[in-house]
């Protein structure tokens, strides 16, 4: 695992969205899997103006996101698929053709999974996944469990991922109680995995992650044994990595 150090959310986004756009410019084909939350925000912020700027050209990417809420169409606003279109797709020129998320439309999770693990595999897996890390060490929609997952699948999410995640609806209540995610091993088949993380309430789950042992009951954990992770950290998310 590489560490780069940073000093905020600001530095974190400017140093990952030059890691994103050094890919695009190296292989302007490149396969990128990508996250939602708040973390990437500020790097789709950065990407956008890279384009903007004439430096980045997402012709010819394509993209595979991490995963989905079960029961939402993706021209319902609290879809991840909004949430790409609204904070990245729409602003930049890449083909929706080549914009993959999992479609938590169909009420199918068995066909909704096995069609999304066809296309991840059809692409040849990511050449980069951008990953942020849940405070209870998630990876993706993939929670602390038994054993580490494989393909996309259904998951049931935890109590603390839905307080987390109760912040962008109205009411806890509305938050989908579950999600179609990519699996553990689809994620371990990126060549390149770029890990962004800030904020001392992520510090728990990044040192065990780093430092604890490879457990299903810390998902991000299993990174330890990728061979080529790089993980963006500020200094609260780092508090606890002596
Ligand atoms: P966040 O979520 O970026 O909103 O903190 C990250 C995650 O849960 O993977």
């Amino acid at each position: 695992m590489k560490l780069i150090r940073v000093r905020d959310y600001e530095d974190m986004s400017r140093k990952v969205a030059n890691i994103i756009g050094a890919h695009i410019i190296l292989k302007p084909t490149t396969v990128l899997g990508l996250a939602t939350g708040t973390t990437p925000i500020g790097t789709y912020q950065r990407l956008i103006k890279g384009y903007e700027d004439g430096d980045l050209d997402f012709s010819q990417v394509r993209s595979y996101n991490l995963d989905e809420y079960r029961g939402l169409t993706h021209e319902d606003p609290q879809s991840y698929h909004y949430f790409m279109n609204d904070q990245l797709f729409n602003h930049v020129n890449i083909d929706p053709s080549n914009v993959h998320v999992p479609d938590g439309a169909n009420p199918d999770a068995d066909a909704a999974c096995s069609e999304y693990d066809r296309m991840v595999e059809e692409a040849g897996y990511c050449d980069l996944q951008l990953l942020g890390i849940g405070r209870n060490g998630h990876i993706g929609f993939n929670e602390p469990d038994e054993v580490f997952s494989k393909g996309t699948h259904c998951v049931d999410l935890t109590q603390s991922t839905i307080e987390a995640n109760a912040r962008l609806f109205e009411r806890e209540e509305d938050v989908p109680r579950q999600a179609y995610t990519m699996g553990t091993q689809t994620i371990m088949n990126a060549r390149l995995i770029v890990m962004a993380v800030t904020g001392e309430n992520k510090a728990q789950a990044l040192h065990d992650m780093c430092y604890g042992p490879v457990t299903p009951q810390c998902p991000a954990s299993i990174l330890q044994l990728h061979p080529n992770v790089i993980v963006v950290a500020d200094e609260a998310a780092l508090s606890l990595c002596k």
